[in-house]
């Protein structure tokens, strides 16, 4: 089976690729670069021992898509390509409509066109918005967004449904990530974003190799169990291999959805300490003032992933902090 990985020199995308071709898929990528490099194929390489076809390319530049199309026969898609700052979102938000929505509808025509109608989607948990319980399952309708970038997964998930009701021999699967974090453990591919980094992972690795002096904590008095900030942190790997079992599992009968998490949540300080830990170095920080719209705390509901897709998270806390300065310490 031929794969068109969308965004697949990009951090989820890369591991995916990686994972995809450890079960013996054909992969085809297309990635223009905007926030990662191409030396990341070469990566890509080293860790398999195969090839895959790179295009650099735009997901809105039609022709591109069609020479993809009439040069690879496509049998499915995993489509990663978009943009994903949150805060930059807000000051460009036409940006992020035209990338992740525009680029989405470009995408699906063509794939229409060439009568390829499976389709893996990265969402996020965002699109919950701010419910009042703290363990989302996929019962919870999607809430409002909090900011253009959430706006935009919102859009692209009830685009997918309508398209779904329109035509129903799509088969879609949503897949709605918690905090990924981690890399691949050869230290070859990982995260490595642009600049000051607004995750809290990136952020601690940047500190680990003294590019930033500190650590900024943002909120101390949140209503959880030593104040700070809860999430569901998940590692990149497992992250990987959920698509896979979600590509497997494509059918016409319904569009799927489901929550990519390990069901636990973890404070700031906890990863922050466990980093410390098990990589011995030390990470300065200080608290500061809650970050605007952030929610206390909250963390997925994996029972549905686990039952219908047989795929749960297995690597903890410990090896999510090992493998990120694993990749980190190398950059
Ligand atoms: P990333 O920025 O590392 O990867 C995205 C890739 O897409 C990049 O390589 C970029 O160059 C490429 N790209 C962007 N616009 C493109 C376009 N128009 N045409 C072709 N390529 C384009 O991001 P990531 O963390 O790997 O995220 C992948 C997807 O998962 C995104 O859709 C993101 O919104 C979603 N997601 C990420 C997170 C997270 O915390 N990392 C959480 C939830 C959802
Ligand atoms: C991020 C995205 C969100 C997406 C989610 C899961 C942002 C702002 N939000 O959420 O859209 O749905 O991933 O994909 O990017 N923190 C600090 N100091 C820092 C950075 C973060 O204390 O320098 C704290 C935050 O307050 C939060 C936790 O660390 O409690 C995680 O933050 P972050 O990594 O930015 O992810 P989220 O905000 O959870």
């Amino acid at each position: 089976m031929v794969i068109l990985v969308t965004g697949g020199t990009g951090y989820i995308g890369s591991h995916t690729v990686v994972e995809l071709i450890k079960n013996n898929y054909d992969v085809v990528i297309i990635d223009n670069l905007s926030n990662s490099s191409k030396d990341v194929v070469n990566k890509i390489e080293k860790i398999t021992g195969s090839k895959c076809k790179f295009y650099e390319a735009d997901i809105r530049d039609e022709n591109a898509l069609d020479k993809i199309f009439k040069e690879n026969k496509i049998d499915a898609v995993i489509h990663f390509a978009g943009y994903k700052a949150v805060g930059e979102s807000v000051k460009k938000p036409l940006d992020y409509y035209d990338n992740n929505v525009v680029g989405t509808i470009k995408l699906l025509e063509t794939m229409k066109k060439y009568n390829c109608k499976k389709m893996v989607f990265s969402s996020s948990a965002t699109v919950y918005g701010n419910p009042k319980v703290h363990k989302f399952d996929e019962t919870i309708e999607r809430g409002k967004a909090v900011n253009p970038y959430g706006a935009t997964k919102i859009v692209i998930e009830e685009m997918l449904e309508n398209l779904y009701v329109s035509d129903d021999t799509f088969e879609i699967s949503i897949l709605r990530y918690f905090n990924p974090v981690g890399a691949h453990e050869s230290g070859i591919i990982g995260e490595n974003p642009n600049g000051v980094p607004n995750n809290l992972m990136p952020y601690i690795q940047k500190v680990a190799k003294g590019e930033l002096p500190e650590l900024s904590i943002f909120g101390s008095d949140y209503n959880t169990k030593d104040g700070t900030g809860v999430r569901d942190y998940i590692h990149v790997v497992d992250l990987a291999k959920g698509h896979i079992k979600a590509l497997e599992k494509l059918d016409n009968k319904k569009v799927y959805t489901y929550n990519l998490g390990t069901g636990k949540g973890y404070s700031v300080l906890d990863l922050v300490k466990t980093f410390e830990k098990v990589n011995n170095i030390k990470i300065k920080y200080k608290f500061v003032d809650r970050r605007p719209g952030d929610l206390d705390c909250y963390y997925a509901d994996t029972s549905k992933a686990e039952k219908e897709l047989g795929w749960k998270a297995e690597k903890g806390i410990e090896e999510m902090c090992k493998d990120s300065w694993n990749f980190a310490k190398n950059m």
